[in-house]
């Protein structure tokens, strides 16, 4: 195995602990300005997204970077320069993400590895899975099957309206799909055979009272990282995996890269994003389950001004004139930080950040700023997903030939 640090250990220094913590699970951090990425670089072992790479995309690709790399949203990866190698030579990789649906409503935080997926589906033309982990939900949250089935179809509609060609997308349930697809059960056993109780303990840190579901659940997800979990998409090709995911799935796609040689298949490449932060601050990440800490992609306009002008966390000075003289503090400021994952423009943003700084805005101002820019994403999001029918999200979840072709050693 790679060097396991779960993210679960704290380091005490005279009786505090320091660390962060992140895991699939919980994201804590006492620190306002939040988690410290670039120590998580280091204790996962993943390399940062540096300039250089970013040149190199934009080089490659001919596009220009989504804001989500330009500004280190999507701040850490493993072997991207590998699927850079690949599209250059004109070699296929396919796209996997996924999600657990856990609540009816999906909010800001949950569309940011779909917005980019979207996006990166657009510029590199590829084929692009998605899970809805709802036997994994089923299991953590104890809902009934049919409770999580329900919300992963509720999930999709979601999903759908970000805007994913239907001709290169695959949506699924694992409680629907994985007994109807035989070769996703194989891999699943596969990846089962390849890993020991104590690996899995090392990294995920179940216990002896856990269910066995939790303890069988991690080669679940890390099975559509390999092609051949998918044969109606791939045929016998072995196409190399890129992930888009939050830092927080790392563990199990550590695990998916270390039994990958074991398995003769090629590891996943990964694309690791910073959290979304809740409306209260930095220290944690938006929560389904607390409903003000969250903007929710069901919101109406009146509440996502509420939500924000009453809980979003200031960085501003306590009256007005101490903000004119001493300015307020980007790095922790709420308002500041989600225009950082939703404004587009780069001038704009940078004239914000300036003038927050220097105090010649005021936190009700900024405020103001994000709540127009939030409402409108939001309002936009809503009337796509009213299109979306019952029927729709079935052609998203058929296992279908999303039109690739074998060429020689390669498939397209
Ligand atoms: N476990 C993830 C969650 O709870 C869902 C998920 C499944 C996922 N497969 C994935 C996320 C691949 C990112 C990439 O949200």
């Amino acid at each position: 195995m790679e060097p396991v640090t779960d993210g679960v250990e704290d380091l005490e220094i005279n009786g505090k602990s320091v660390e962060d913590i992140v895991t699939p699970w919980t994201v804590n951090s006492k620190n306002d300005a939040g988690v410290d990425y670039d120590k998580l670089i280091l204790r996962f072992g993943s390399s940062k997204i540096d300039q250089e790479l970013l040149d190199r995309f934009e080089k490659i690709t001919g596009k220009s970077c989504h804001r989500f790399l330009r500004r280190g949203i999507f701040f850490s990866h493993r072997d991207m320069h590998t699927v850079l190698n690949l599209y250059e030579q004109g070699k296929p990789f396919y796209l996997y993400t996924g999600r657990g649906p856990s609540s009816d409503a999906m909010h800001l935080g949950h569309l940011i590895p779909f917005v980019f997926c979207k996006w990166l589906q657009d510029v590199f033309d590829v084929p692009l899975v998605i899970q809805l982990t709802d036997d994994e939900k089923a299991i953590w949250k104890n809902l009934k099957l049919e409770e999580a089935i329900r919300l992963a179809y509720e999930n999709s509609k979601d999903i759908i309206a970000c805007g994913f060609d239907v001709k290169k997308t695959f949506i699924f349930s694992n409680l629907e799909h994985i007994g109807n697809n035989v070769a996703f059960y194989q891999n699943m056993i596969r990846i089962q055979k390849s890993v020991t109780f104590n690996q899995i303990k090392g990294i995920f840190g179940f216990g002896d009272s856990d269910p066995v579901g939790k303890i069988a659940f991690p080669p679940t997800q890390a099975a559509p990282a390999i092609s051949s979990t998918f044969p109606f998409i791939f045929k016998d090709a072995i196409v190399p995996c890129l992930i888009p995911c939050a830092i927080d799935q790392d563990p199990y796609f550590r695990m998916t890269r270390d039994i990958a040689p074991k398995l003769g298949v090629p590891k996943p490449a990964l694309l690791h994003s910073i959290f979304f932060p809740a409306l209260q601050g930095s220290q944690t990440k938006m929560s389904a389950s607390d409903f003000n800490s969250a903007i929710f992609l069901t919101d109406t306009a009146k509440q996502i001004k509420n939500k924000i002008n009453k809980h979003a966390f200031s960085g501003g000075q306590a009256t007005v004139e101490e903000h004119r003289r001493l300015g307020g503090n980007c790095d922790i400021d709420i308002s500041y930080q989600w225009l950082r994952f939703f404004l587009d423009d780069d001038d704009k943003l940078a004239e914000i950040e300036k003038n927050y700084t220097s105090g010649a805005l005021l936190t009700g101002e900024l405020k103001k700023e994000l709540i127009e820019v939030i409402q409108k994403i939001v309002a936009e999001h809503q009337e796509r997903k009213k299109a979306i029918t019952d029927e729709i999200v079935k052609e998203y979840m058929k296992p279908r030939d999303l039109g690739f072709k074998l060429t020689n050693n390669s498939i397209k």
